[in-house]
């Protein structure tokens, strides 16, 4: 349980909040590199943090992310024309480059150097993974790029896809981190889909629903770990990563590809859900990118031309109740990422966390709020940048592993818990 003020501080993000602050310390996925497929193509808008920004990408190749409107009398730039290096808004001409100075008001002298006095708020933007990132905060605290796993092996080895999600980010990123949900919520998805079955893992999943819950700090976050029973008295681990302020790593399933999630605010009430798979050591097979491509594993199918799922709230999620009663999905909603989406926006678009009842197995969540409430107050009052921002701290893996009874998972997964080039995931 929250009291109102925490949760208004951790779902509040828009420009000059404190959760706002927090957001903008670190690089945030802004866009697939693929939205702005080659130079001088259509800008694309986005929201993020409530910021209205227009992205493009100008006849160099290089990448801008400023105001989406116009100086002079607030057009929106998305009607621009991308040409010779810069947008040029179509109602008067007036020109900005990739870092949102003006470079040209055609009805002023251009002695009177008026362009010069005139810059849109502006972001920087680069690419890397296919992900098109962005820096929303103070200049001078800027950290060095993002190192996440997923976005630093071979192109030929990782998939990313975005989704519109009209909840706050932070109910759907404590799904993310939940993983007891899995043996209720997903259990007729785990020996069916293509990119989940067949693993070992799954049985002992499936076998054992009241999973004992271990959760403990990182140098970024979190590790959540799950353990349920294995043969001769050993137990199975499924350790979640959870890195500030919303990336998670789900745990693997036997030789398939590692996955996990970003979410970013859109708003207050929507968020992107960012969701990656890749494998340390090898290509995704053809077959692999096609079940990825048709919303299989936590992948979902979205309109053609929008980022909004197929299934979604204005169709009940096309729920599927004889597939609910005869146990084919147990919620009725088809796909792991929707029904999770399903039920993260049936909560409304801030949930009321001052209602709540948790138990034990949401003991990830109340430590990752703690963490986010720590970490909002050290950067308020004192300036600390909160964790998660260093390289170190996003260099990390999920890891299924087998131990034995005797022998914490932070220490019997230790190395498995890194990110290490060329090494393949602990999985079982
Ligand atoms: S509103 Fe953009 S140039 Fe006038
Ligand atoms: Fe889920």
């Amino acid at each position: 349980m929250l009291r109102k003020e925490q949760n208004d501080l951790l779902t509040q993000t828009g420009p000059g909040t404190p959760g706002g602050r927090l957001f903008r310390s670190y690089w945030v996925p802004a866009l697939l590199a693929g939205e702005l497929p080659e130079n001088d193509c259509p800008p694309v808008r986005v929201k993020l943090l409530s910021e209205r920004l227009i992205a493009f990408r100008d006849s160099n190749g290089r990448y801008g992310l400023m105001d989406e409107f116009c100086a002079h009398r607030g057009v929106s730039l998305w009607f621009a024309r991308n040409e010779e290096c810069g947008l040029r808004c179509p109602y008067h001409g007036w020109k900005y480059d990739h870092t949102g100075q003006c470079v040209e008001v055609p009805s002023e002298p251009e002695a009177s150097g008026f362009a010069g006095k005139i810059k849109l708020k502006s972001y920087p933007l680069i690419e890397k993974g296919g992900v098109l990132w962005t820096y929303m905060g103070d200049p001078a605290s800027q950290p060095p790029e993002p190192e996440w796993e997923f976005i630093t092996v071979p192109a030929g080895h990782t998939y990313t896809s975005k989704r519109l999600q009209e909840s706050n980010w932070l109910q759907a990123m404590e799904g993310g981190i939940d993983s007891s949900h899995v043996s209720f919520l997903h259990r007729g998805d785990l020996n069916s889909d293509p990119l989940f079955k067949g693993a070992k893992g799954n049985q002992y999943n499936l076998s054992d629903s009241r999973p004992v819950f271990e959760v403990v700090e990182s140098p970024g976050g979190l590790y959540i770990g799950a353990r349920r029973n294995a043969e001769e008295g050993k137990y199975y681990w499924r350790i979640t990563q959870w890195v500030m302020p919303s990336f998670t790593m789900i745990a693997p399933r036997g030789n398939h590809s590692v996955h996990g999630h970003f979410w970013i605010p859109i708003d207050d009430d929507t968020c992107w859900t960012w969701s990656f798979d890749y494998h340390p050591i090898r290509e995704l097979t053809a077959a692999e990118l096609a079940a990825m491509r048709d919303g299989k594993g936590i992948h979902v199918k979205v309109e053609p031309g929008t980022y909004r799922p197929l299934a979604n709230k204005d169709n009940d999620y096309l729920i599927d109740r004889a597939a609910q009663k005869a146990g084919r999905t147990f919620s009725g909603v088809e796909g792991i990422g929707m029904q999770d989406a399903s039920l993260q926006e049936s909560m409304g678009p801030v949930v009321d966390r001052t209602k709540e009842n948790l138990v034990s197995t949401d003991n990830g969540i109340i430590m990752a709020r703690h963490r986010l409430l720590k970490a909002v107050k050290a950067l308020v009052d004192k300036g600390i940048a909160p964790p998660g921002v260093a390289g170190e701290h996003q260099r990390v893996r999920s890891a299924a592993i087998v131990l034995p009874p005797d022998q914490p998972f932070k220490d019997g997964a230790r190395e498995a818990m890194i990110a290490r080039p060329s090494v393949a995931h602990a999985s079982v």
